[in-house]
């Protein structure tokens, strides 16, 4: 069995490799732009010769795990659209066409984003509305993924943090963590809502439906649900931070992209066949700072 983690170094694809070694499961992992050890580059923005890439890496697969994203998230897709559509939309057509010739099983993490935000709590089956081109790319990779599969998992997730002080790509927490520690304020959208997921969580979840061949379309998001500022308040006092420098933003700037304020996925369907526990909000953060203390000792 050998899973190929593309997006290795990213963080759900670490999680991955790090769940796959205490595992012992076989994997072989892609990156990009940064070096990671025995990590293989790999351009999803050049799809015409990811297959072929792809193929000299990995030729037999038991499963293809995407966890590639291009670094700028939802602000640069709206202003690249040709990268953005290339990236999120024809790597994945030519993953998933490539999975069905080896027979290999395709796990794929989508977005809250598909949906308008308008009326949450969202279940799986729910009418989506995407806001962004973002979100409208995530919401066609998922259409065509399961026209075209049967052994496919899409999970859609939101919010995930884990602890990476260092990353060029950090997650909201660690944004804050990172600007906090350069003494500078944080600007925190106190209008926007979601489920906090610790990635911990996140990839083992989908790791045991993978495992128990429970295959289809997931929420896979934390138990809890809360607001950006409460949040970062939160994390700071845990962590023994300045609530001082954090500011509330209780309006969205005028030319924000259009993005689902109000965005709560539910979580029954998974929690009905796994027995990972999906934690709240203040469990996360214990988890996050048990990581965060191991670092520093
Ligand atoms: N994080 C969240 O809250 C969240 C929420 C919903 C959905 N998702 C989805 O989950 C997936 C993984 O997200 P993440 O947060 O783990 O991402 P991330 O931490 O930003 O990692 C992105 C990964 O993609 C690689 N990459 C970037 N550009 C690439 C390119 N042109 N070709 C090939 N690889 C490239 C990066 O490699 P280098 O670092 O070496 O460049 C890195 O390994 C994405 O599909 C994202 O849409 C994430």
């Amino acid at each position: 069995m050998t899973y190929l983690i593309l997006g290795a170094n990213g963080l759900i694809g670490q999680q991955f490799v790090k769940l796959c070694r205490g595992k012992n499961i076989d994997y072989v992992g892609t990156r990009f732009s940064r070096e990671k050890g025995d990590l293989k580059k790999v351009d999803f923005l050049d799809p015409d010769h990811m297959r072929e890439a792809l193929e000299n890496l990995c030729p037999t697969p038991t499963a293809v795990i995407n966890c590639v994203n291009l670094a700028g998230g939802v602000n640069f897709c709206e202003e690249n659209p040709g990268p953005a559509r290339k990236l999120h939309v024809e790597s994945v057509k030519q993953i998933v066409d490539w999975c069905n010739n080896k027979n290999a099983e395709f796990v794929y993490f989508s977005s809250d984003y598909v949906f308008d935000g308008e009326n949450p709590p969202y279940k799986e089956d729910d009418p989506t509305g995407p806001l962004n081109l973002y979100g409208q790319l995530k919401l066609e990779s998922e259409i065509y993924i399961r026209e075209h599969m049967q052994h496919y998992l899409i999970a859609r997730t939101t919010n995930v943090f884990g602890w990476d002080p260092d990353t060029p790509t950090p997650n909201f927490l660690m944004y804050l963590y990172q600007t906090l520690k350069e003494g500078k304020n944080f600007n925190t959208p106190a209008y926007l809502y979601g489920n906090p997921t610790h990635v911990e969580d996140l990839v083992k979840a989908a790791l045991e439906l993978l495992d128990k061949k429970h295959y289809g379309l997931y929420h896979i998001v934390g138990s809890g649900y809360i607001d950006r500022y409460d949040w970062a308040l939160k994390f700071c006092r845990l962590a023994g931070l300045d609530q001082s420098k954090i500011i509330e933003n209780k309006e969205p700037p005028k030319n924000i992209v259009p993005r689902p304020f109000l965005s709560n996925l539910n979580i029954d369907k998974v929690k009905k066949l796994i027995q990972t526990k999906l934690h709240d909000v203040d469990e996360g953060l214990q988890m996050l700072m048990a990581e965060m203390q191991k670092s520093v000792r």
